[in-house]
This record gives structure tokens, C-alpha cells and sequence, in this order.
């Protein structure tokens, strides 16, 4: 009960202020109208009442004979209004009904000012007994009264239809209201609700499309995100069973090996050290890996720029490597290029790459490295006359711990996470890297370097 008053809280909320001004804006119109009304319709009352008199007066003007002045008195004997003619010393000449205190109140008091239109002389008609009208004539005064209990009971009439009108008018509000409130928050409250289970690890979650607008958005928006929350655990869940695994290996080697030298004392203790001391070299080294992986994962990983001469770093660092297998490395790269990069990162890039390609070649075949401008952007190309990638596995050797022959990079002391680094480098430098392999034919990698990292010296200075 509590959370599902809880889940409508924004439908309340929306609900609460559509109703507010609703009911303002509804209290506000019919007020204005049931003043404007009442007034209006007390008006023509008060005008009938002038109009009646008036016309009694022009009777009395044209034949003042005791006749005619009955004959006033008579005709409204019979209607709901009163007639009383006096003369101009304020003397009751006639009346259609004999005189009340009411009566004589309203024509004791002064007439005041008086055209010959004559005027309304009792206004009050919330709390007086009669509303009254006075014409002048030449020899007195025609007065004028209506109850004014019948002018109360129209108006009371009038304010119950109103009363009416305004419950029902409330009525549907509120209706509409709560309808509107609950379509308009429906969309927000599955989301919450939604959004809920998936932070509790249900990523089952269905949210429907409702529209192209904001809460769509939103909606697609949390789609997204519990794909991609999806994805990342999926990954990271795997990422460990290959660690897990990864380091099974080497140290299994370790400790048999090491168990072996434990037991006997002879001299192919040596041997078996050497073993251990390799494979907790690969350990040591895959641990840097996942070491720098790790940062990157976390953002905290930072890419130190400045300019460095390329080609110094290339021949300086990475010439001695290639010597022992009788592998030609040829570096292609102008003597004065300059490039605007983390040196240490790209070092790993370049040494990577180097690497993979003396891995994987045979003996007396060509590495080509080689630095050049093409089609407007700086590209750093590494080619290989090795084995190649088959075309199957071409699309994954990126991944962490992707091995094309797992043995066979074993041996060589790969752990699979070198192209994952390499790829993470050149995008934290927004750059773009691209593999392309022919099994039994070579491999080529390139990385692009995109709005002119590089600033060639020479150039620069002419
Ligand atoms: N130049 C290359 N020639 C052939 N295969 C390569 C080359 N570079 C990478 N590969 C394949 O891609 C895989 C992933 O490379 P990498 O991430 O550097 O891992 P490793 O530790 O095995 O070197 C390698 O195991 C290998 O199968
Ligand atoms: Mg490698």
C-alpha cells in the first residue's frame, strides 16, 4: 500500500497543480459571471419598475381626473406590483394596497433631485421590504414598489443553477484531472519502476516506447544504458575467468617445477630455476598488462602529450631487438618529423606492434615500418612477411587475452593483451589503428593519426 502510494507520488503532484489552477481559473469565471448576471437582472427590474411608473405618470399627466387615477390604482391591483400616487404635498392621493411601514418609510424620505424621467429611490433589495421607483407629474408623484422577497427568490434560483453548475463543473475537474495526471505520469512511474529492478540486476526489463518526445528519449535512453550495464558485466565476468586462467598456467609450471627442485638436489636444478624464473617473468609481465588495462578501464588513465622527433625514438630504442632472428627491420620515416603524442605510450604502441611482427615471422624475412603522409593524414604502418591472421580471427585480435594459436603465443611469452593496449593507447589519443592479414602472406597494421598531430620541422620552418 505504501509503495504504491509512493509510485503515484508524481501523479499526485501533476494532479495537484492541474487541480489548483483548474479550480481557480473555474471559481474565477463563474464568479464573474454570477455577478455580472445578478447585477444585470436586478437592473431590468429595477427598469421594469421605472418604465411602469413612468407610464402611470404620463397617464396621470394627460387625464388628471379622479377617474383616470382610480383606474391606476385598479390595474395594478392585480399585479405584483404596487402604485401609489401622491400629491406634491407628499398626500396619498390613491393606492393599489393599503400602505405598510415599509411603504411609508421609503416615501418619507426626501425625493431629492428628480428629472422627468423619474428614478430608482430604493436600491437595497438584499435587505429592504420593497425596491421603489418614483415619477414626477405635476401635480405629485407616481411611487413605485416591488416585494422584494420576489427579486430574492429569482436571485436564489439563479445561485442554485449556479451551485450546480460549478459542483458539476468541479465534478469533471477533478475527473479529467486524475485521468490526465495518471497518463501524463504513467510513462515516468514504469521507468521507475524499471529502473529499479535493473539497479537490483534485472536487466529483463521491458520499458514500451510511448513517444518521440523527452520521455521517449528517456526511455530509450535507460534501454540503453541496461544494454550496455549488460554488456560490461557479461564482459568483466569473462575478463576474469580468462584471468583465472591465464595465471593458472605459468603458475602451475611454477610450482611443479618448483616442487621438482625442491626434491632433488642435482644439477638440473639450474634448468628448472630457469624455468620457474621465465615463468614468473611472464607472470610479472602479464600482471604490468592487466596493471595497465586496469588504468585505462578506470579513466584515470591520462595521455601526456608533447612533441618528440619520431624518428630519433624509432632507430634509439628499437633497432637491437631485431637482430638475433635475422629479421631485416626497414624503417621508412623522414629524419624530421615531429609528433605531438605521450612518448612512453607510443613507445609501448610501436614495440607492441614490432613485437607481434618478429613474433610471428620467420627468419630472414622483412619488417617494413614505415611513417608517411597519405590522403591528407600521417599514418604509422607496420608490415609483416609472417603468418598472417586468419580471416576468422581477424575481427578479435584486439580483444583482451585473444590468441590466434594460444601454444604457440605461450611460447613466445604472449598473453594476448598487447593489441588490447596498443588499441586502447591510440584511442585515448583519438587516433584510429586497422589490422589487415593474409594467412601465409603477412600482416599489416596501421594506425591513423587524425588533424595533424604531426608537424613536420621542416616544413614548419620554411
Ligand atoms: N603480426 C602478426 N602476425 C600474425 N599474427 C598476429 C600478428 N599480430 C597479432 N597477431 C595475432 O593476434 C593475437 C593477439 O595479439 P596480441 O594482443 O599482441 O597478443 P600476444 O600476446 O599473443 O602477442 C596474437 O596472439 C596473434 O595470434
Ligand atoms: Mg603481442
Amino acid at each position: 500500500m505504501t509503495k504504491l502510494k509512493h509510485l503515484n507520488h508524481i501523479s499526485f503532484k501533476i494532479g495537484l497543480i492541474f487541480f489548483v489552477i483548474m479550480i481557480d481559473l473555474e471559481g474565477f469565471v463563474i464568479y464573474f459571471l454570477h455577478q455580472n448576471i445578478v447585477k444585470e437582472r436586478v437592473k431590468d427590474e429595477f427598469n421594469s419598475l421605472l418604465v411602469r411608473s413612468n407610464s402611470h405618470r404620463d397617464v396621470l399627466e394627460q387625464y388628471n381626473d379622479p377617474d383616470s387615477i382610480h383606474r391606476v390604482a385598479v390595474m395594478e391591483s392585480k399585479s405584483d406590483l404596487i402604485v401609489i400616487v401622491l400629491n406634491g404635498n407628499k398626500k396619498s392621493i390613491i393606492a393599489s394596497r393599503p400602505l405598510d411601514r415599509g411603504m411609508r418609510n421609503i416615501i418619507s424620505k426626501p425625493v431629492g433631485k428628480i428629472t422627468h424621467k423619474g428614478k430608482i429611490i430604493e436600491k437595497h433589495w438584499e435587505d429592504e421590504k420593497y425596491i421603489a421607483s418614483v415619477s414626477p407629474f405635476k401635480n405629485g408623484y407616481v411611487y413605485m414598489f416591488k416585494d422584494t422577497k420576489q427579486v430574492q427568490q429569482l436571485i436564489s434560483q439563479m445561485n442554485h443553477h449556479f451551485w450546480i453548475a460549478g459542483l458539476l463543473a468541479f465534478g469533471i475537474t477533478l475527473i479529467l484531472i486524475i485521468l490526465l495526471s495518471r497518463i501524463l505520469a504513467r510513462p515516468l512511474i514504469n521507468m521507475k519502476v524499471a529502473t529499479k529492478k535493473i539497479a537490483k540486476g534485472d536487466l529483463s526489463v521491458e520499458i514500451p516506447v510511448y513517444s518521440k518526445d523527452e520521455l521517449g528519449q528517456l526511455a530509450e535512453s535507460i534501454r540503453t544504458l541496461a544494454r550496455e550495464w549488460n554488456h560490461l558485466r557479461e564482459e568483466r565476468s569473462e575478463f576474469l575467468a580468462s584471468i583465472s586462467h591465464e595465471l593458472r598456467t605459468p603458475l602451475t609450471y611454477i610450482k611443479g617445477y618448483a616442487d621438482i627442485a625442491r626434491k632433488n638436489n642435482c644439477a638440473d636444478n639450474e634448468t628448472y630455476l630457469n624455468i620457474i624464473y621465465e615463468e614468473a617473468a611472464k607472470l610479472s609481465d602479464m600482471i604490468q598488462n592487466l596493471f595497465d588495462l586496469a588504468k585505462m578501464d578506470r579513466n584515470s588513465f591520462q595521455i601526456q602529450k608533447q612533441n618528440f622527433p619520431l624518428f630519433q625514438m624509432l632507430k634509439h630504442k628499437l633497432s637491437p631487438a631485431f637482430q638475433n632472428k635475422r629479421i631485416i627491420l626497414t624503417v621508412k620515416c623522414h629524419p624530421s618529423i615531429q609528433l605531438i603524442a605521450d612518448p612512453v605510450r607510443f613507445e609501448q604502441v610501436v614495440i607492441n606492434l614490432l613485437d607481434n611482427a618478429y613474433k610471428y615471422s620467420e627468419p630472414h624475412t622483412n619488417i617494413f615500418l614505415t611513417v608517411k603522409k597519405a590522403d591528407g593524414a600521417w599514418k604509422l604502418i607496420v608490415q609483416d612477411h609472417g603468418k598472417g591472421i586468419p580471416e576468422e580471427d581477424l575481427p578479435y585480435i584486439f580483444e583482451r587475452f585473444y590468441r590466434v594459436d594460444k601454444s604457440r603465443s605461450r611460447s613466445f611469452g604472449g598473453t594476448g593483451l598487447g593489441l588490447a593496449i596498443v588499441k586502447e593507447i591510440v584511442e585515448a589519443h583519438n587516433w584510429h589503428i586497422h589490422a589487415d592479414s593474409r594467412e601465409g602472406i603477412g600482416t599489416t597494421m596501421e594506425i591513423r593519426f587524425q588533424g595533424g598531430d604531426i608537424i613536420e620541422e621542416a616544413a614548419a620552418r620554411r
